[in-house]
């Protein structure tokens, strides 16, 4: 059945996004389709780590993290493909609330951890929106049939 959903899900566009934390002293942070918001009050969003991978332990063990939207085709696939140690030496960023805020998000929020379910072989994270802000309109990327595409 997994054979099923990922032939119906690479015909679903999905929005993507670069989920940054600070685990160990170290920057963290990997690319997602499965962000979204999942309650306006409490103000809350979530994302699904694979716990196969351990992608799910940084974001479990720390405080928080940071949701960076991005239009840089460059950075998303950078944080999908390329070594999990390079990740940080490719892009720019500073530092909110000591976790890393990349440069070129258009857009980001700043979470406070609040629960994690580990659900299947993914864990779901939700987190607890502290502040947030969208510094410009995005000609935002999509993820279908297995590719970045531009929507406009
Ligand atoms: C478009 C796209 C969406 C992804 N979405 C997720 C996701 O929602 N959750 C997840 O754990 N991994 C997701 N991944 C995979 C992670 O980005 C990747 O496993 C992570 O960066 C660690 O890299 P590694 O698997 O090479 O160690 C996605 C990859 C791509 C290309």
């Amino acid at each position: 059945m997994s054979d099923v959903i990922r032939e119906v899900m690479r015909s679903f566009p999905l929005g993507v996004a670069v989920v940054t934390t600070t685990w160990n002293g170290k920057s963290v942070g990997m690319t997602v389709n499965t962000f979204n918001s999942l309650s306006l009050n409490p103000p809350l969003v979530m994302f699904a780590a694979d716990v196969t991978k351990g992608n799910d332990i940084p974001f479990r063990e720390s405080k928080g993290f940071i949701v960076n939207l991005t239009d840089d085709e460059e950075t998303l696939k950078t944080f999908a493909f390329s070594p999990v140690e390079e990740r940080f030496k490719l892009v720019e960023y500073r530092e909110v609330e000591g976790m890393p805020l990349l440069s070129k998000a258009y857009a980001y929020v700043v979470a406070a951890r609040r629960e994690v379910l580990e659900i299947g072989d993914h864990a779901i994270i939700v987190g607890e929106v502290k502040f947030g802000e969208r510094m410009r309109d995005p000609t935002p990327l999509v993820y279908y049939m297995r590719d970045f595409r531009r929507l406009c």
